[in-house]
């Protein structure tokens, strides 16, 4: 959820903040980029080296460095921000946060940030109790910020009671649960395929194709980043998916229908990038062909096309894209494939293009609606191209 967000962190004086380091830790074990922001009294209670060594940011605390004559920019921070968390708050912060005081750079950033923001009180009991506390809570939550309640528990005073701050495992569940909440295809089913299909020929050749699967990787990959239960199915590849992917791997054609069959009926949107053999041995010899003749024939029989296969299964309530590499005539193959096989959109890639097909890092591509409307666009990444391929999906879902 985490991965590459960009998370500005305001620390306030409060005993507290020696929980901020732990916090920072686990938020880039997340694989956040984290930059902090401490007021100078939350220096007294900790170094702004713990927290720069941790974040592999420098850590701000004031407008004006006097030392290295660097004045740091509260809207350009607030503005980096996806998230801003303010942990530990205190009683007093969270006066001048309610009341759009900023006498500091945390306070001059929470004011300038247009990300959600989310704040973690810590103070002793009868401060959190007061009614002018009570009331900048309100207010702040009135402006849409989001409250980490504190727990119960001994405070530094020596008192029992509520104002301890959120531990940071919680405050990260919160984050957590926020990031979720905002994403587009939060609990869909998303099936991809990707990568070849080998059909053996005996029990040590295969025919098999290029396809590396990159293609079909960073599109299970973008599709989970927005929230989806995502299955991938993917012929032999060296490459890894995140954890969170369910990854089947299948061999040949044939398997790959078999595993698409079970996971298609469950799936609201199925994008099939997969580089499917068309022929597969009508014999498969048991053992190893020893080389005799000079010339010598497989027998090749056709396999299922699996996406008109889905494509005649498929549902209203279902998405279904697929690919066309071509070599010549592009749209019009592309196009006839986008209504035989009942697609909403089709992906087209030409192997004509510099930078386009299976072994680059690079991908072009053309993406066809059922309306037979044409977006065409640049080389990029792979990534870049998975994203444009789910940004042209959402566009087709009421999910977005
Ligand atoms: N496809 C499939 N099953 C097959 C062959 C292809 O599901 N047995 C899918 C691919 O995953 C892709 C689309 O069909 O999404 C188009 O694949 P492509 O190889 O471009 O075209 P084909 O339909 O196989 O036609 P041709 O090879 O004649 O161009």
């Amino acid at each position: 959820m985490l991965n590459n967000k960009n998370i500005l962190l305001g620390v306030c004086g409060s005993i507290a903040a020696y929980k901020s380091a732990s916090l920072v830790r686990l938020l880039i074990k997340a694989g956040a980029n984290v930059k902090v922001i401490l007021t100078t009294d939350a220096s007294n209670f900790i170094t702004p080296l713990t927290l720069a060594t941790l974040s592999k940011n420098p850590v701000y605390t004031q407008y004006f460095e006097a030392e290295t004559g660097v004045w740091s920019n509260h809207v350009e921070l607030g503005l980096w921000a996806d998230y801003m968390l303010i942990a530990p708050v205190t009683a007093n912060t969270l006066g001048k946060m309610a009341n759009g005081l900023c006498d500091n750079l945390l306070t001059a950033a929470y004011l300038s940030a247009k990300c959600p923001i989310l704040f973690a009180p810590a103070m002793d009991l009868d401060m959190w109790k007061h009614e002018s506390t009570q009331e900048n809570i309100a207010k702040l939550q009135s402006y849409g910020n989001l409250l980490v309640a504190p727990g119960k528990g001994e405070l530094a005073s020596g008192l029992y009671g509520e104002g301890r701050m959120a531990e940071p495992e919680e405050i990260l569940a919160v984050l957590e649960f926020e990031i979720k909440k905002g994403l587009p295809l939060l609990g869909k089913q998303v099936m991809v395929t990707a990568g070849p299909t080998y059909e053996a020929i005996d029990p040590v050749r295969f025919i098999g194709n290029h396809s590396s699967g990159k293609m079909g990787f960073a599109i299970a990959e973008e599709m989970y980043k927005h929230g989806a239960h995502v299955t991938l199915i993917t012929g032999p590849t060296s490459l890894k998916a995140s954890n969170g992917i369910k990854r089947i791997d299948v061999v040949s054609a044939n398997d790959m229908l078999e595993a698409c069959q079970t996971h298609f009926s469950g799936s609201e949107i199925t994008v099939m990038s997969a580089a499917v053999a068309d022929y597969t041995p009508v014999d498969v010899a048991q053992q190893k062909i020893k080389k005799k003749e000079d010339h010598f024939n497989i027998e090749l029989k056709k396999t299922t096309d699996i996406l008109a296969v889905l494509g005649k299964q498929k549902t209203d309530k279902q998405l279904l894209i697929g690919f066309a590499l071509e070599t010549t005539d592009e749209e019009n193959y592309a196009k006839e494939k986008l209504k035989k096989k009942n697609l909403d959109l089709i992906v087209l890639n030409s192997l004509n293009d510099k930078g386009a097909g299976f072994k680059t890092e690079t991908n072009k591509i053309t993406i066809f609606n059922s309306a037979f409307q044409k977006k065409a666009f640049e080389v990029k990444s792979k990534t870049e191209v998975a994203k444009d391929i789910c940004s042209e999906i959402l566009k087709l879902t009421n999910f977005s």
